[in-house]
C-alpha cells in the first residue's frame, strides 16, 4: 500500500488526474473501474481537461462502476448513470455503449448481479478500480458487515450511508433503502487500486483501513491484502494517520 499526500482537495484531484491520465495513456483499450461520490469529481474534471487541450484520447476505454441505487432509472439526477455521464462520460469522447453500470431498474436484480459479474470477466478484469470511501470504511456499497462479499449483489444501505448521502436527495425519505454492488472479490481482483480520500470525516476510516485489522467491519481494510494499492488522500482525512503514526513524509509506503 502506497500512500500520497496531498495538500487539499484540488492538490488530491490532480495528483489523482494525472494517474488515471497515465493509465489511459499506457493501455488505451484498458478497463477502468470507475467510483461516484463528491471525491471523484475534481479528478474527472482534471481527465476532461486534458481530453479537451487534447492530451487523452477516451474513444477505446471500457469502463464499469462500482454500483448504483436499486430502484432509480439512469435518468433519475441522483443515479450513479446520471452522474458519470454529467461528470465524465458526457465531457470525453469515450463510447456510452463501453461504460456499464448495473442496472437500479431491473426486474431481477439478482440476476442483473450475476449479469455484472459476467461483463467485468468479459471485459478481461479491470485494469485500474478507482475507489472512494465511506465515513465507515464501506468502499462501493460493500457496508460494514461480518463477511466480505465476493461478487456484484444486492446490499441494504446502513442508515449512516443514507443519512451521508441524504445531501444530495430532497429529503432522507427519498434516499434508496438498497443498492446494487460490486463485491469486494471483483474489487480485489483488480489489477490496481486507486483509492481517493478527502476531508477530516474520513480520517477515522482511513486510519483503520491502512492500519487496522483486516475486518469486514471496515471493508476498506482488504486493501491491505492487494499488492498494488495506491492512496491519495488530503491532509484533513491523513490527520489521524499522521497522529498516529508520526509519519511526517508525502510518500508512505508499507
Ligand atoms: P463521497 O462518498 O465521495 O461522497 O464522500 C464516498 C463513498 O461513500 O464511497
Amino acid at each position: 500500500m502506497k500512500i500520497y499526500a496531498a495538500k487539499d482537495y484540488n492538490d488530491m484531484s490532480r495528483k489523482a488526474g494525472n494517474l488515471i491520465a497515465a493509465q489511459v495513456t499506457m493501455k488505451p483499450d484498458g478497463v477502468l473501474g470507475l467510483a461516484t461520490g463528491s471525491t471523484p469529481v475534481g479528478a474527472y474534471k482534471e481527465l476532461i481537461a486534458k481530453y479537451e487541450a487534447g492530451d487523452l484520447d477516451f474513444s477505446r476505454i471500457r469502463s464499469v462502476n462500482l454500483d448504483e441505487y436499486k430502484g432509480l432509472s439512469g435518468d433519475h439526477d441522483q443515479s450513479y448513470r446520471y452522474f458519470m455521464n454529467h461528470n465524465l462520460f458526457d465531457h470525453v469522447n469515450i463510447n456510452k455503449e463501453e461504460t456499464n453500470v448495473p442496472g437500479g431498474l431491473a426486474e431481477d436484480p439478482e440476476a442483473e448481479c450475476e449479469r455484472y459479474n459476467r461483463v467485468i470477466q468479459e471485459l478481461g478484469g479491470i485494469d485500474l478500480q478507482l475507489l472512494g470511501i465511506g465515513n465507515n470504511g464501506h468502499i462501493g456499497f460493500n457496508e460494514p458487515c461480518d463477511v466480505f462479499e465476493k461478487g456484484t449483489h444486492v446490499v441494504t444501505l446502513t442508515e449512516e450511508t443514507r443519512q451521508s448521502n441524504a445531501r444530495f436527495f430532497s429529503s432522507i425519505d427519498e434516499v434508496p433503502t438498497h443498492a446494487l454492488t460490486m463485491g469486494i472479490g471483483n474489487i480485489m481482483s483488480a489489477r490496481k487500486v486507486l483509492l481517493l480520500a478527502s476531508g477530516e470525516g474520513k480520517a477515522k476510516a482511513l486510519y483503520e483501513s491502512c492500519f487496522g485489522p483486516i475486518t469486514p467491519n471496515v471493508p476498506a481494510s482488504v486493501l491491505q491484502l492487494h499488492s498494488d494499492v495506491v492512496i491519495i488522500a488530503d491532509e484533513a482525512a491523513l490527520s489521524l494517520i499522521r497522529e498516529k503514526t508520526q509519519w511526517e513524509d508525502s510518500v508512505y509506503d508499507n
